[in-house]
């Protein structure tokens, strides 16, 4: 007896239409297609209609290159493409479709009708109905196509099953539109919905343009400039303020090499960036676009074109935190001392001796050496690094305004543009944190060796934080031997200033560390730093001497997010002169 044979071919018309489960999943899906299509064929202006979310029906219509008759008729049969011709051509490939897969796949499960005219003149009308050629027609019509999609997954009742209500799936439409309209910014682009135009995009000349024709101009120019070369990576952007993250809605573009992508790998990178700026738990919008070299990069490991592949995804990823991290240190430091400092420069400034604040090393008045040559630098405003331009060099001081003390508490100036207050402990803290991640990095600091040494006893979860935190806290100075059971003995400990109570905020830390499972290390040695910042800073309610307001005014400018204390607190509150004069009647 012969058995009837269990695999058979699937005839091409079932094929195409389980390749379209995959290709267009919902109607924004083949809105993405019929839009990537249209750039592709070079339009300079894609108007989109859509009815009921998509469900009811698509059209778009560029001003691209069109097609002749019989490429019409090819592009509608499966892996008819015009962009690659062989494997190789997959490489570097700078076209969105490479395929040859959409049009056929959204054919296939609708009612699909394509108009279009290349230069030489002739127009044709191509109908289909699902997957089954109908008729062909010439047209009237000028350069370029549209597609009209009808009776979506008419053909495909499963799939009908799960389209979701027409606002969500408007919705989804919006967002890829959005998506692609960010990181394609040349192109005119109009979206309506119901007849009703809902965006309308003229070419914008740069992403902070084409985000303010999305969300509006004040959205859009209260975010920062991201500009940063990496090794063969660029990345550009706009990410937003600190002080701003969690107020708004929440909206995430990632662009590679003008490709809209997901990446959740590298929007960890950029929110790493924030890390000790922002609270936990909120997550900041970010718009980058991430240019690489071609070969750099594999566009075809996801079905619908979502997701993209690096050959040194690492490199990328220290690129894009390098980038937005350097964004924020500009913001910052601008707003502390008027001046904006480049973050390189301030890098340089950051290596100033260590113990800058406080009971620096040479004893005395530990501000004299930065404080001797204020007067130098009075800020006039030809000076190239008062009038917006570059502090350039480590020994060129900073101008300390006359800083008074309130309640023990803020630090009182005056700036061009109004009144600023410190709040002395979160700006300590600032400096600490940034000195001690320093320390970390370098693999040293020289903490004071003790000349008793001081037995410590902690509990057996404090026991274990020292265990898992040790090297790091020799990397701060710590100089600390468990003692099996619970003893520490502590030879030396670091000295950020002479208030510092080494035993305590040891103590305290390794409370706070508890129960800390932080799995890497950079993530281990921020919480420390954090930490032990915290614990270590001037605490609201010490009076300071003019030389420590002086010598925190400096530190403060020095580090590279001076704006906002480790837990994303305001380290710095400032009140613009016409918010004063309007309190006082003067306007
Ligand atoms: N709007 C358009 N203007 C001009 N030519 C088009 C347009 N849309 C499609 N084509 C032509 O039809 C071909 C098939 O399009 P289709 O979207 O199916 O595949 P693709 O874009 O090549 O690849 P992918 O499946 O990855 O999108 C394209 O290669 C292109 O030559
Ligand atoms: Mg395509």
């Amino acid at each position: 007896m012969v058995a009837t044979p269990r695999i058979a071919i699937l005839p091409s018309a079932v094929a195409d239409r389980i390749a379209a489960g995959e290709v267009v999943e919902r109607p924004a899906s083949a809105v993405k297609e019929l839009l990537e299509n249209a750039l592709d064929a070079g339009a300079t202006a894609v108007e989109i209609e859509v009815d009921d979310g998509g469900r009811a029906g698509i059209r778009v219509r560029d001003d691209g290159c069109g097609m002749t008759r019989d490429d019409a008729v090819l592009a509608l049969s499966r892996h008819a493409t015009s962009k690659i011709r062989s494997a190789d051509d997959l490489v570097g490939i700078a076209s969105f479709g490479f395929r040859g897969e959409a049009l056929p796949a959204i054919a296939s499960v609708s009612v699909l009708e394509l108009e279009t005219a290349s230069d030489d003149g002739a127009g044709t009308r191509v109908s289909v109905a699902g997957g089954t050629l109908t008729g062909i027609a010439d047209v009237a019509r000028r350069r370029g196509t549209t597609v009209s999609v009808t009776a979506l997954f008419s053909t495909v009742p499963a799939r009908l099953k799960f389209l979701r209500s027409a606002r969500s799936e408007w919705r989804a439409i919006v967002d890829a539109v959005t998506a692609i309209g960010l990181a394609q910014r040349a192109v005119h682009l109009t979206l309506s919905h119901d007849g009703a135009r809902s965006l309308t995009l003229p070419p914008a000349p740069t992403l902070r343009a084409r985000v303010g024709g999305i969300w509006g101009a004040p959205y859009a120019d209260a975010l920062l400039d991201v500009a940063s070369v990496s090794g063969e990576t660029l990345v550009t952007g706009l990410v937003e303020r600190p002080s701003d993250v969690g107020t708004r809605t929440r909206r995430v573009q990632l662009a590679v090499n003008g490709r809209a992508v997901r990446d959740a790998g590298l929007v960890r990178a950029a929110e790493a960036a924030y890390r000790s700026t922002i609270p936990a738990g909120v997550r900041p919008s970010i718009f980058l676009d991430i240019a690489v070299s071609a070969d750099q990069v594999d566009v075809n490991v996801h079905p619908a074109k979502a997701e993209v592949r690096f050959r040194d995804r690492w490199a990328i990823e220290r690129a894009v935190e390098g980038a937005v991290r350097r964004a924020l240190g500009t913001m910052a430091s601008a707003s502390v001392v008027g001046l904006a400092v480049a973050a390189d420069d301030r890098a340089l400034l950051r290596r100033a001796p260590d113990g800058l604040l406080f009971g620096g090393s040479g004893g005395g008045d530990p501000t004299h050496h930065l404080i001797a040559g204020l007067d130098r630098q009075d800020g006039n405003a030809t000076d190239p690094a008062a009038r917006g331009g570059v502090l350039a060099a480590a020994d060129e001081p900073i101008a300390v305004p006359p800083l008074v003390q309130l309640r023990r508490t803020y630090l009182l100036f005056e700036q061009d543009e109004g009144v600023v207050l410190i709040d002395q402990h979160s700006a300590h803290e600032r400096v600490l944190y940034e000195q001690f991640m320093g320390a970390m990095a370098r693999g040293s600091a020289a903490g004071q060796r003790l000349l008793f040494p001081l037995t410590v006893h902690v509990g057996p979860a404090e026991g274990d934080a020292f265990d898992a935190h040790r090297d790091a806290l020799a990397r701060l100075g710590f100089e600390i031997d468990g003692f099996g059971g619970h003893t520490l003995l502590v030879r030396a400990v670091p000295t950020p200033h002479p208030r510092f109570d080494a035993e305590r905020c040891l103590r305290d830390t390794l409370v706070a560390l508890t129960g800390d499972r932080d799995p890497g290390t950079a993530a281990r040695h921020e919480r420390l730093a954090a930490t032990v910042a915290c614990k270590a800073a001037i605490k609201a309610g010490d009076a300071l001497s003019g030389a420590e307001m002086r010598a925190l005014y400096v530190a403060l400018a020095h580090t590279t997010l001076p704006a906002h204390d480790v837990h994303g607190r305001a380290t710095i509150v400032r009140i613009g002169w016409d918010e004063l004069e309007r309190r006082f009647g003067r306007r």
